[in-house]
């Protein structure tokens, strides 16, 4: 007899702490689950990670003004490259015939009325510093390296950055050659 309700009093105890068990692992698991981020949902681009075969870049939209009918962009720093105001379809690629020296050189924008390459790229910047006699400077060749069109497109994240001027002339014009060695100290 008192075997048996030992046995019944065990029986409720196992019963009610399962219970108890399960009901709190089913709450985990809920918490986990909304806590998760799959993969899919990682990153800006919402897509697997695993497979870059259906992944398109963002295609924006570019001008189609030719040359000398575009307007030019304020810079978006002091002393930024500037972005391309017009159309570059059929200018590329860039080989022997760079396509952008014939209007940007200074000896051509005179006739061009395109900004003249600046003088920082016409001295060997990476070496000695010396003027190359009116010649563009090697590693200024692919223009395309620092120089972007223009486009038009929806950005993943805005872009709050506000470019600072401490000379108003620097919002369309560029001098780092002056300004290049500011704050060093040579003896
Ligand atoms: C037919 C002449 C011509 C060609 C070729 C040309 N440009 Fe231009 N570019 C201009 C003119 C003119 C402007 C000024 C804006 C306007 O009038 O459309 C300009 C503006 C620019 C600007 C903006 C300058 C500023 O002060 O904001 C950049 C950068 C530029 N071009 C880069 C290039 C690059 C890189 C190439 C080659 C892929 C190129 N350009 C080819 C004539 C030309
Ligand atoms: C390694 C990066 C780089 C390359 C390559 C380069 N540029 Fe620049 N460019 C700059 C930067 C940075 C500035 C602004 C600071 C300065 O004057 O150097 C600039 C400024 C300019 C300006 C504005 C000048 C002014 O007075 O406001 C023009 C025009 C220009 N570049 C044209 C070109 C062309 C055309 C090519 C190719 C033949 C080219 N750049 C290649 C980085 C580059």
């Amino acid at each position: 007899m008192k075997s048996k309700k030992t046995s019944w009093i065990l029986a409720v105890l196992v019963a009610t702490i399962s219970l108890g068990l399960l009901v709190s692992c089913a709450q985990t698991q809920k918490q986990t689950r909304a806590g998760t981020i799959s993969e899919e949902e990682l990153g800006l681009r919402q897509e697997t990670l695993y497979n870059e075969s259906s992944t398109v870049p963002v295609h924006g939209e570019t001008t189609k003004k030719e040359p000398g009918e575009s307007t030019r962009f304020e810079r978006s720093f002091e002393n930024s490259p500037p972005l391309i105001a017009h159309d570059i379809s059929g200018m590329l690629p860039l080989d022997e015939d760079n396509i952008c020296m014939g209007c940007h050189m200074p000896e051509e924008a005179i006739f061009s009325g395109a900004t003249p390459i600046p003088a920082s790229h016409l001295i060997d910047i990476l070496g000695k510093r010396e003027y190359l006699k009116g010649a563009l400077d090697g590693s200024r060749f692919n223009c395309l390296q620092c120089h972007v069109v223009q486009t038009k497109l929806t950005p993943a994240v805005e872009n709050i950055f506000k470019g600072e001027f401490r000379d108003e002339r620097g919002r369309y014009r560029s001098n780092l050659l002056n300004t290049l060695n500011e704050g060093v100290e040579s003896e």
